[in-house]
């Protein structure tokens, strides 16, 4: 009856697979809680069958999903573009950037029914658990974290057999060599063949992107504009964010755009294989480098690459809601008021490459750089500049000569 049950609640990530589905009656047995399953889309490929009605079939008391598309994009995706966020100057952090979203969406429906717990299918070896687990103590202390699957000891198969010993519904598809994580912002794959770092991977863990060798012989140009960093339209049509990450998919992917073999250092101290397919990201991060080199000055430009690495790692951490992540977003945003402008980028055969730029914020000035007739470059300047520039060298090898051998 409504409203008579005494149990504590737990809020679940529930993806709809195998382990989360297992979980909801797991959660009921071993810690006699209440689940209610939150499914959450992040622009990841949707199954067919209706996850929320089997996450009630399977006795959560309640079940939702969350689009938080326009939300991941907005708040995300662009804010990573801004500090061209690249851990370890590879992987565009498309898995690690979702993961604080999910948990600002778990907490929300956490206060809004009361839950003591948040419950996540994310194992003892990777990086995801610490994402989850410290993104959900710093939005609420107080929520206790269960992970199903760092504490059963089940197989593959005995949860299998759980579920049908407990007339869990369940759609056993054939198993993937890999394992996948995937939203708009990219597809990780790693398991398998992968695991051995020396094998080329093999084509079938390609989903988003054509190989180069049959991508088209032509060359695809395109134009991303960007206002304030944030890109806004593809050759000349103004874009939401999310059609616009979709799109540009779509573009680099089939010119074999995207592919990144990575052998990362996880949080936990493993060094791990991942490879990712991020044609949007690859081909975004491109252009947006490419516009900065043309509107900001050189000391923010290098002083803006610490940042950058910063954010990075702190994404990659599960840092995402730290007080410094806060400092370096406002940082990154004010770096960015200037970066408005159009960038070409060419792509081709598995390569993004900028071709062209534009800005009314240009600090390019032919007037300046000319070697050929409309020179303004005070040709006189130099030599005063460079007595001044070379001045402490002087001193210093004057002073020091013949001594310290
Ligand atoms: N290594 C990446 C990260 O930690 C992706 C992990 C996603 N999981 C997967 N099954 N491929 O962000």
């Amino acid at each position: 009856m409504e409203g008579t049950s005494v149990r504590d609640k737990v809020v679940l990530a529930y993806s709809g697979g195998l382990d989360t589905s297992v979980a909801i009656k797991w959660l009921q047995d071993k810690y006699d809680l209440d689940v209610i399953a939150v499914s959450i889309d992040v622009g990841q490929p949707q199954g067919e069958d209706d996850v929320i009605a089997r996450a009630k079939l399977i006795g959560a008391i309640e079940a939702y999903s969350i689009d938080a598309k326009e939300t991941f994009a907005k708040d995300y995706v662009f804010p990573s573009i801004k500090a061209n966020a690249n851990y370890q100057d590879t992987y565009p952090l498309s898995t690690a950037i979702a993961r604080p979203l999910m948990v600002k969406l778990l907490v929300d429906v956490a206060k809004q029914h009361g839950a003591k717990f948040i419950a996540h299918g994310c194992t003892a070896k990777g990086n995801d658990q610490v994402r989850f687990d410290v993104s959900i103590v710093s939005l609420d202390p107080e929520l206790g974290i269960i992970a199903p699957m760092r504490e059963w000891v089940m197989t593959r198969e005995e949860e299998i057999e759980y579920a049908r010993v407990n007339d869990i519904p369940i759609t056993v598809k054939k198993q993937s060599p890999y394992s996948v994580d995937e939203n708009m912002w990219g597809r990780s794959c790693e398991c398998g063949i992968l695991e051995d770092p020396n094998v080329e991977p093999p084509e079938d863990v390609y989903s988003w992107t054509v190989s180069p060798l049959d991508a088209p012989d032509e060359p695809e140009y395109v134009e991303v504009e960007f206002v304030k960093g944030e890109p806004v339209a593809v050759n000349g049509k103004s874009m939401a964010p999310v059609e616009l990450i979709e799109e540009l998919n779509d573009m680099a992917g089939r010119n074999g755009v995207g592919r990144i073999d990575h052998i990362e250092d996880r949080l936990v101290g493993i060094k791990s294989r991942e490879v990712y397919e991020c044609p949007a990201a690859v081909l975004l991060l491109e252009a947006h480098k490419g516009l900065e080199g043309l509107v900001l000055m050189k000391d923010l430009l290098a002083f803006k690459k610490g940042m950058e690495q910063k954010y990075s790692e702190l994404s990659y951490d599960g840092l995402w809601f730290s007080p410094l992540m806060d400092s370096i977003r406002a940082f990154v945003d004010e770096s960015q008021r200037y970066v408005d402008g159009k960038v070409r980028v060419k792509l081709y055969k598995g390569k993004a490459t900028v071709v062209g730029r534009s800005s009314d914020n240009s600090l390019y000035h032919e007037g300046l750089v000319t070697y050929a007739e409309g020179d303004r470059f005070e040709h006189n300047s130099a030599v005063g500049f460079i007595y001044c520039w070379g001045l402490p060298l002087k001193t210093a090898a004057s002073a020091y000569k013949g001594k310290g051998q």
